[in-house]
């Protein structure tokens, strides 16, 4: 088939099938009588890959690399693609809500010089939280021997004591009926989410580590992994039943936690629960007690995890659910361990 009739079966230009070409997304052969491009129906399937692929946003270079790799896994490119379309839709929506608030300002006030100003500074701060959370833990590299390492014992500082304890006081404390969709952020290879796999329609698992997501799907394929992370979670609003969280929010710093929560909201549906499970204090003299504590202990161990990680403030999240119209259960597993469950 020539170049033209390959471009109307495709329903799109020879100029654009050309551009592919010297982007080296395909080699046509060429007729050696008179040099004609010559499609195969293997090259129109490739076409027709590579043009999905754009509709959907996909760079050039991408499309390459998942066209070009042997052990090619379509779902962890389709992943990582809408992975980065909900973090662009997600930062059009607070644009959008800015205007708004602007729009509602300048009718309120002649002079509203400043809010407006005011306005695009948080929203260029909001941007840069989202964009600028960097993983310094490694999870892809620590993904294989995750769950290894979590029996491993004899430390002096344990912060998987209560490990399983805590995962089944989650599992027994959200109610799901058999058509709900529950969502583990921070899924990492999948210990909590798991434990929902018979009781709801849907489980996802949501993480920041293409490795952790791997392990998952390979200890339990009916999880929908979905590379993502706390603030910028791959679900539409008010899509889930019930958001789990186990291990995950003291990976974030305490004025992100809160936006976290935020996001969790939006994707909330309007009667949904949210248990996390995390290591936190009850409050800040808490954490300074404990801290305190240690030190007196030689524990230098506990102290330089405490200070690596952001633990939460328990009181200011109880704060934020409760400011908000959710009833909140607290649990404590042990001095740093604890369970919050809030019910919209
Ligand atoms: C200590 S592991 C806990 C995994 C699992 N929830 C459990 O209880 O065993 C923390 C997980 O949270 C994920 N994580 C950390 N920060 C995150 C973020 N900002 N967004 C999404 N996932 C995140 C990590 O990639 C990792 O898989």
């Amino acid at each position: 088939m020539h170049i033209k009739q390959a471009a109307k079966q495709l329903n799109t230009t020879s100029r654009t099938i050309r551009f592919y070409e010297e982007k080296g997304l395909i080699k046509p052969q060429k007729d050696a009588d008179n040099d004609y491009r010559m499609f195969t129906d293997n090259d129109l399937l490739r076409l027709s890959t590579i043009l999905a692929l754009r509709e959907i946003g996909m760079r050039i270079d991408t499309i390459k690399a998942i066209l070009d790799d042997q052990d090619m896994n379509m779902t962890d490119y389709l992943n990582v693609q809408r992975s980065a379309l909900f973090e662009k839709w997600i930062e059009m929506k607070d644009m959008i809500q800015t205007i708004d608030q602007m729009i509602e300002r300048t009718t309120e006030n002649t002079d509203a010089t400043e809010a407006i100003i005011a306005l695009s500074r948080h929203l260029k701060n909001m941007k840069s939280v989202r964009n600028n959370w960097e993983d310094k833990w490694h999870f892809d590299h620590q993904a294989r021997g995750y769950d290894q390492n979590i029996k491993m014992a004899g430390y002096r500082f344990n912060v998987h004591q209560d490990y399983d304890k805590a995962l089944s006081k989650a599992a027994e404390t959200i109610h799901l009926q058999p058509t709900d969709i529950c969502v583990d952020v921070g899924v990492g290879t999948g210990n909590l989410d798991a434990k929902f796999l018979d009781k709801a329609a849907r489980v996802i698992g949501v993480d920041q580590s293409e490795e952790m997501l791997k392990v998952c799907t390979e200890k339990y394929p009916a999880i929908d992994t979905r590379k993502g992370h706390f603030l910028a979670l791959p679900l539409l609003n008010h899509e889930a039943d019930a958001i789990v969280s186990s291990y995950a929010l003291h990976h974030i710093p305490d004025d992100e936690k809160l936006l976290a929560l935020d996001e969790m909201s939006r994707v909330l549906k309007s009667h949904g629960q949210i248990c996390i499970v995390d290591l936190m204090f009850k409050n800040m003299q808490h954490r300074t007690d404990m801290v305190r504590r240690f030190e007196d202990d030689g524990n230098s161990e506990a102290v330089y995890a405490i200070e690596d990680e952001f633990y939460a403030d328990r009181s200011k999240l109880i704060e934020w659910f409760t400011a908000r119209g959710y009833q909140v259960e607290t649990y404590q597993f042990n001095d740093i361990l604890s369970m919050i469950y809030a019910k919209r």
